[in-house]
């Protein structure tokens, strides 16, 4: 038996770690909750971590975190990995380590109280800044190996299937929200993103005006999922070769929900108009360079990737 509660934190390589960790408290409103020589871990308020940020030659994905619900201890989530054929290590910090079905790096940690039992929102502030995120709420990943993924993640990490999009994308719970995994069929296996709560669309308005007037540009939205129903947008992370969605009025799941297969069509992406451009599925020098002057819209269409 497993049971994982929730999202604790991403792991990031990055190439300079002062540089990204001023980046990503600056622009993202986190708050600097610890930081070693190689090492900075970053919250939304007073949780432990929510982004750890890990120097390395080049920027990009290292690793998920989820932690294990209380009645769930790492010896029964190791024994029950094993049994299903994963390899399982320490993972240095006193959590177990393993690898999905692409490879990508899985972390779990033992259940931990939180130091309050109000909501985050209402316990003494640990963050200074105004209209920072609420949480880390899930990721997404792109994968060429979805039956194999699907696999790993209900039977191996214990995760619930929530919906399907047509049979090319699905989604995961652990707790009410609607998701807090996703994959996505592309072909090959990439981050996709990693999703912070934001309260309301005025909240992601003023985060977003703050976002622009840093450089940063949306590959999509905001957009209404009509699967999930969050409110969502999505800023290009060039440096870390992925996206950040913020995102608000995610689907709260009620007890006995069953898997619910929705058509792949534009209203099930976005209740309220566009489809994301090619480049949003893309993290290549040519996709970047077409968002960031937006070239789809003016009627340039995007290469093939060259790999
Ligand atoms: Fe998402």
């Amino acid at each position: 038996m497993i049971e994982i509660s929730r999202i604790d934190h991403v792991g990031l390589r990055v190439t300079d770690l002062d540089e990204a960790t001023t980046r990503w408290s600056e622009q993202f409103g986190l708050r600097l909750a610890g930081r070693e020589e190689h090492v900075a871990r970053l919250a939304c308020d007073d949780e432990p971590c929510a982004l750890e940020l890990l120097a390395g030659a080049a920027g990009g994905f290292d690793h998920v975190a989820y932690e294990l619900a209380a009645g769930c201890g790492l010896e029964q989530a190791r024994a029950h990995l094993e049994q299903f054929g994963a390899q399982v290590t320490d993972d240095g910090e006193g959590g177990i380590e393993t690898h999905d079905a692409d490879g990508n790096s899985i972390r779990l940690i033992g259940h931990r109280q939180p130091p309050s039992l109000l909501v985050p929102h209402a316990r003494p502030a640990a963050n200074p800044a105004p209209g920072h995120p609420r949480k880390l709420g899930h990721v997404n990943f792109l994968t060429g190996n979805l039956t194999e993924q699907v696999r790993f993640y209900t039977d191996a990490l214990g995760m619930h299937l929530t919906d399907w999009l047509g049979d090319g994308g699905v989604w995961f719970h652990v707790n009410t929200d609607h998701h807090v995994m996703a994959l996505i069929d592309k072909g090959a296996p990439h981050l996709h993103h990693l999703a912070f709560d934001v309260i309301d669309i005025g909240q992601m308005r003023a985060a977003l005006d703050h976002l622009g007037r840093h450089g940063r540009w949306l590959g999509w939205g905001p957009t209404r999922h009509g699967v999930g129903g969050n409110i969502a947008s999505y800023v290009r992370i060039v440096e870390e070769e992925c996206f950040v969605e913020l995102y608000c009025d995610m689907e709260q799941l009620q007890a006995g929900h069953r898997p619910r297969r929705w058509p792949d069509d534009r209203f099930s992406s976005n209740t309220w108009g566009p489809l994301p451009p090619r480049s949003y599925f893309r993290f290549d020098q040519a996709a970047i360079e077409s968002e960031r002057e937006s070239l789809e819209m003016l009627g340039i269409p995007l290469g093939e990737e060259s790999r």
